[in-house]
C-alpha cells in the first residue's frame, strides 16, 4: 500500500509535529537545548504510536547507540499488517539553540514517503542552494554565486538589491557572504534553523528568496520534501567536515565522483508520495510560535502533500488540562 492510498494519514502527521512543538515550547528560553530536544523527541515518538502506519525512521536523531529514540532504523507507528509501510524523516526540533534562547525560527518537522523515497547522506553536512517555485530551474550549485543570483533575480523580476539570500551565520560562510554582498544582493543571516530558512524562500510573504550555504544533511532532505510539495527547487552536494569524515565516506563506498555529485530535489525525495508537516515552536517567517495561555495552547502548523501540492495551514487550540501525549520515556500519558 502506498502513501497515495492513505490520504487521510497526512493529517495525522500534523498531530505528531504539534505534540513535539507543544512539548518543546515548554522549554523555550530555559537555556537547556538538550531538554527541549528530548521533550520534542519523546512527544513525537509517542504521537507516532497513534498513527496507523508501519513506519521506519530513515532520518532521525542518529544511530541507535547515540539516540535513545527515533534512531535510524527504528520502527514507529501503531499500524498493523494492512497499514502502509512508510519511511520517515524527522527533526523533532530544528532549532534547539533557538528554543533554549527563546529566539524565533524553531520548528518541529516530519516528512513521510513510500519506502526508499527519501535519501540519506553519509555526511553530517551538505552544501545547499534552494529557491521557491518562481525561481525553479534557475539554480546551479556548481555555478558562481553571482550567476545564480542574477538568474534568480531575473526569474523573480527583482533588481539585484531587492534579492534576499538566507545564510546560516557561520565562519565557514564568510566567503559566500562576501560574494553575495559584492554581487549587490542582501544577506539575511540566521543563527540556526535552515529547514525553515529554505521553506521561507518558497513563501512569498517571508521576504526571503534564496537559501545558500552548508547546513545539516538531514535538514537538506527535509527541506527538499517541503520544497517539492511547494513547487520549489533545491540542489545539494556532500560536504565533508574534515579529512577524517571524507575518508570515512570513501570507505563507505562513495567514490570521489559521487562526492562531487549534485543531488536534486527529486534525488533527495523521490516520486510524489511525500507528505510534510511542520509546527512552529518559537515562531518565525512562516509559522507562529506555540502560545500557552490559561488552559489552552495554540499551535500553527503546515501540512503538505507532494502529489496534489495542497498546502494546509492549521491552527489548533489544545486544552492543556485534558490533552495528553503518550510518553515512552515515562511509560505513561503526559500532559502537553
Ligand atoms: P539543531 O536544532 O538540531 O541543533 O539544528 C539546527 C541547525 O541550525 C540546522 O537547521 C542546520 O542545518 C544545522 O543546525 C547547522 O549545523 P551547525 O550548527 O553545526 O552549523
Amino acid at each position: 500500500m502506498t502513501m497515495d492510498m492513505t490520504r487521510e494519514i497526512t493529517l495525522e502527521f500534523v498531530r505528531v509535529t504539534e505534540a513535539a512543538a507543544l512539548k518543546a515550547a515548554r522549554w523555550m528560553g530555559k537555556g537547556d537545548k538538550n531538554g527541549a530536544d528530548k521533550a520534542a523527541v519523546d512527544a513525537m515518538r509517542g504521537m507516532l504510536e497513534l498513527v496507523n502506519i508501519r513506519g521506519k525512521i530513515v532520518i532521525g536523531e542518529g544511530e541507535k547507540d547515540e539516540a535513545p529514540m527515533l534512531y535510524i532504523g527504528e520502527h514507529v507507528g501503531g499500524g498493523g499488517i494492512h497499514d502502509p509501510q512508510v519511511d520517515i524523516a524527522v527533526d523533532p526540533l530544528d532549532g534547539t539553540t533557538l528554543t533554549s534562547k527563546g529566539l524565533p525560527g524553531a520548528i518541529a518537522v516530519l516528512a513521510a514517503a513510500d519506502a526508499g523515497a527519501l535519501m540519506s547522506f553519509p555526511s553530517f553536512y551538505v552544501d545547499k542552494i534552494a529557491v521557491g517555485p518562481a525561481a525553479k530551474g534557475c539554480i546551479d550549485i556548481n555555478d558562481s554565486v553571482k550567476n545564480n543570483l542574477k538568474r534568480v533575480a531575473k526569474a523573480l523580476d527583482f533588481k539585484m538589491g531587492e534579492l534576499t539570500v538566507v545564510i546560516l551565520d557561520r565562519p565557514r560562510h564568510k566567503k559566500l557572504i562576501d560574494e553575495v554582498r559584492t554581487a549587490g544582493a542582501r544577506v539575511k543571516l540566521i543563527s540556526d534553523g535552515d529547514v525553515a530558512g529554505a521553506i521561507a524562500c518558497a513563501t512569498a510573504s517571508s521576504g526571503s528568496n534564496i537559501l545558500m550555504g552548508v547546513g545539516g544533511a538531514p535538514e537538506g532532505v527535509l527541506a527538499a520534501a517541503a520544497l517539492k510539495c511547494l513547487g520549489g527547487d533545491i540542489q545539494v552536494k556532500i560536504w565533508p567536515r574534515d579529512p577524517a569524515e571524507k575518508k570515512k565516506i570513501i570507505e563507505l563506498g562513495f567514490s570521489k565522483k559521487q562526492m562531487e555529485t549534485v543531488f536534486s530535489a527529486e534525488d533527495l525525495c523521490h516520486g510524489d508520495s511525500t507528505v510534510f508537516s511542520a509546527t512552529g515552536v518559537t515562531g518565525g517567517d512562516f509559522l507562529d510560535a506555540v502560545r500557552y495561555h490559561g488552559d489552552t495552547a495554540v499551535t500553527h502548523s503546515v501540512v503538505m502533500r507532494c502529489k496534489t501540492r495542497t498546502v494546509r495551514y492549521i491552527t489548533a487550540v489544545h486544552q492543556t488540562k485534558t490533552k495528553t501525549v503518550p510518553s515512552r520515556s515515562e511509560s505513561r500519558e503526559v500532559r502537553i
